[in-house]
């Protein structure tokens, strides 16, 4: 055929398949989005066609004798007959056996330069998964365990509903960080071994492999030490304040009742630290020092600059002074004793010493800790705990282990091995690095997940702060200001979980998921371009698998919240509805009922020009996917009228000055947000001029109380009238009635309804409790008064 005719058909076929060939291009994307979803993400998967399929004949075949892989193989098969009741054969001769196993295989190049790294590809007759080392296979099980149905991760003991197919596929895959962590505070409150045991599951299904365990704290002292058996005596039990916010607790008395606590055993610990090890976790107990240590002192005060009496804390309290003397080689001698019981306890390389937040008030006054400055010739209190933590690193580091603190083991100078984790912000761990030490990344900012993860109204109290799913998600461990060879100590990134404020197992689980899948793949997966759509993608497949496995996870993903904007001229409030939740379907109603799957859809801002509630949710498939999300928005008559205050704001919580109380804009839960006026120990007294006479139906002022910040509502509010902003008349008086020692953060308006009274001007008074109460966790410091509105209804 000549090519004049080769062309034409070509042409003609072209023109005749257009259609086809754009329908065959989509489904090529389509293939491109992998059908399994796996967190954290693989490095590389390629999906082939058919599948493998369990049965109770499927055997796992692992070649070498090697306990380690036994391991893996029973971990795996006790999965598959605790969700499925069948009991998968393991068999270690290969010789007849080519068809239905899931094969474990070491081999001595790996598939990447990487003990962790793994290969696994599913056919249709043999699943094979090929590491270098037990780890690997551990890691390629954990693969596997995502390619199954979800109900993998139920515990039903019975046969499958669906058959146990597993797609056909190769995935090679390694992870980016050698250090994977999770920090559980089991000082604040006290968890059982059991959940100490699901936590570390918990991190295994994230192939996360450091347990970094706080076990000493101000509140509770967790760990058996047989040479000092009172620091669990004594140091693991204080009053029960329970019922009391963590910072409204009055301290235990001497001698008084100490009935909550708990801690582990010595055979408790090996319990779990060998429950960990066959789940390739290495845990790094954190003995908290020189601060941080009320419990030990409560038990040993000898240790002290001051002798003592101490009490175990019973919840927040501020500041804590009492630290272990530095200047009675007593100290270490006592310290060492308990690093060599836990050291013998712990196999891991790690020993955590804490170093945070140490207040130096008693070593500046001990005559003690001034001599050991002297003879040591330290210039201050900083080189004293520098000098303190040196002390205990070569003490560590003479029985094989290495020190590592927070990253206030910098101050005063850094010991010559230590490894430093860095908390406060990132350049603490930037500094080590350049000095050359090794380093963790544990930002608050990214890290805390004892941080709201949602907006504050919805979620349980937490101690603050906002570190919502995409923000964990978005967090990149190696700063890029670091060169190559600094970047090399950034051995990877961890997430903490201080349990202040999470009393119970469930409220754990709610604040460790979803974040510690987004962990997961920071620390284990590169960073990819659009990696957070990608990840929501995944993660639906990943709540399958959690509500399986009976864990109380966060929908907060899936809330709306409301961004309002007032525009003046037109007398009309903008709402803008947003969501950190890719493609989310948002449904809003405005007349004050449940937003349903047929309610309007976000599409862009809505304008309002009247008092009005606006409710929204995320809907998929007909169904709210997470909290119902509400605000109140009010249009009113004091709105940008000019407002004259008796007593100043404070500067720092202005919100945008003169016009904060009538600007139209609702404070949040969250104080920082701009939107809340705050008096320092002051009243608030204000005076609104509506411009002229009204007849004024109902006033209302919204405060805030945070008592973590110090906030109140006020002790009363008096409301006033006038013509002529002279001579005011009384409009109503209202007391707080609300508890502030057992209450959450919240918002309350005040509000008086009144009949028939005209007037232009409004006096309002809120009495500040100026000094907070004894029962707090800071007796007598300032309080504050905090108003975001003053909202005036009625008719000319
Ligand atoms: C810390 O959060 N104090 C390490
Ligand atoms: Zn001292």
């Amino acid at each position: 055929m000549n090519t004049l005719i080769k062309g034409l058909i070509l042409f003609f076929l072209i023109a005749l398949n257009t259609g086809s060939l754009k329908a065959a291009s989509s489904a090529n994307k389509q293939t491109q989005k992998p059908k399994v979803k796996i967190i954290p993400r693989p490095i590389e998967i390629k999906e082939h066609e058919g599948f493998f399929r369990i049965t109770p004949r499927t055997q796992v075949l692992i070649p070498e004798k090697d306990k380690a892989v036994l391991h893996v193989a029973h971990y795996f098969t006790a999965l598959i007959h605790r969700a499925f009741g069948i009991s998968l054969k393991t068999t270690s001769s290969s010789s007849s056996l080519l068809q239905n196993i899931i094969l474990l295989s070491l081999i001595e190049k790996g598939p990447f330069d990487n003990d962790e790294a793994y290969r696994l590809s599913v056919e249709k007759n043999r699943i094979k998964i090929e590491a270098r080392k037990a780890c690997g296979l551990f890691y390629g099980i954990q693969t596997l365990r995502q390619l199954l149905p979800a109900s993998v991760e139920s515990e039903r003991g019975r046969a499958p509903e669906e058959a146990l197919d597993i797609p056909c596929l190769t995935i090679k895959d390694f992870p980016r960080y050698r250090w994977r962590g999770m920090m559980l505070d089991v000082s604040r409150h006290f968890f059982s071994k059991e959940f100490v045991k699901k936590f570390i599951d918990y991190l295994a299904m994230h192939k996360l492999n450091t347990f970094h365990w706080h076990l000493t704290d101000d509140q509770g002292w967790r760990i058996e030490i047989k040479k000092y058996p009172r620091l669990t005596q004594i140091g693991a039990w204080r009053a029960d304040m329970e019922k009391y916010h963590w910072n409204a607790r009055n301290q235990q008395k001497q001698n008084g009742d100490a009935v909550y606590g708990g801690f582990y055993t010595q055979e408790e610990i090996r319990e779990i630290v060998s429950y960990a090890s066959d789940r390739f976790i290495t845990i790094v107990p954190e003995i908290e020092m020189p601060g941080h240590t009320s419990a030990a002192l409560a038990a040993y005060p000898e240790y002290s600059c001051t002798g003592g009496p101490f009490t175990v804390l019973s919840g927040g309290y501020w500041p804590i002074t009492d630290i272990f003397c530095a200047g009675k080689d007593e100290t270490f001698a006592f310290l060492e004793d308990i690093l060599t019981e836990v050291m013998a306890l712990f196999p891991g390389r790690y020993i955590h010493i804490g170093g945070d937040e140490a207040t130096k008030t008693e070593w500046e006054k001990c005559p003690l800790c001034q001599a050991r400055i002297k003879k040591e010739c330290l210039r201050d209190e900083q080189e004293l705990q520098s000098y303190f933590i040196r002390r205990i690193e070569r003490f560590i580091a003479s029985q094989g282990k290495r020190l590592i603190g927070w990253d206030e083991i910098l101050e005063g100078g850094l010991a010559p091995q230590a490894t430093v984790m860095s908390w406060r912000g990132t350049s603490g761990g930037i500094e080590a690095a350049r000095q050359g030490h090794d380093v963790i990344m544990s930002p608050t900012s990214h890290c805390y997940f004892d941080y709201y993860q949602g907006e504050r109204g919805l979620e349980p109290p937490a101690i603050g702060g906002y570190l919502p799913l995409n923000r964990v998600y978005a967090y990149e461990p190696t700063p890029p200001i670091l060169n190559t060879e600094e970047a090399g100590h950034i051995l990877g990134v961890q997430a903490n979980l201080w349990t202040e404020y999470i009393p119970t197992e469930q409220h754990a689980e709610y604040m460790i998921f979803p974040r510690i899948a987004a962990l997961s793949e920071v620390a284990w997966s590169p960073k990819e371009e659009g990696g957070w759509k990608n990840f929501c993608f995944r993660l639906v497949k990943q709540f399958d698998r959690y509500r399986e496995a009976g864990i109380r996870y966060a929908r907060s993903l899936y809330s709306v919240s409301f961004d309002t904007v007032y525009v003046p001229e037109k007398k009309e409030m903008t709402v803008n509805m947003k969501t950190e939740c890719p493609n989310a379907r948002i449904r809003y109603s405005l007349d004050g009922k449940s937003p349903h799957p047929s309610s309007p859809a976000y599409e862009s801002p809505v304008t309002l020009d009247k008092t009005t509630i606006v409710r929204a949710g995320i809907f998929k498939e007909g169904e709210l996917q997470g909290p119902e999300t509400r605000t109140t928005i009010n249009i009113h008559k004091a709105i940008n009228k000019p407002v004259t205050l008796t007593y100043p704001y404070a500067e720092k919580y202005s919100a945008g000055g003169a016009f904060a109380l009538t600007d139209c804009l609702r404070g949040t839960m969250d104080h920082h947000d701009g939107r809340w006026q705050g008096f320092e120990s002051e009243d608030l007294e204000a005076v609104v001029d509506l411009g002229s006479d009204l007849t004024i139906e109902k006033i209302s002022v919204g405060f805030l109380q945070n008592i973590s910040a110090w906030i109140f509502l006020p002790l009363e509010v008096t409301f006033e009238v006038s013509h002529d902003g002279h001579h005011f008349k009384p409009a109503g008086q209202l007391s707080n009635t609300i508890s502030p020692r057992t209450h959450r953060t919240l918002i309350k308006d005040f509000s008086v309804s009144l009949k028939e009274i005209r007037g232009r001007f409004i006096r309002i008074r809120a009495v500040n409790r100026r000094t907070c109460p004894e029962w707090h966790i800071a007796p007598g410091e300032e309080a504050w008064l905090f108003a975001d509105e003053i909202m005036v209804e009625g008719s000319e």
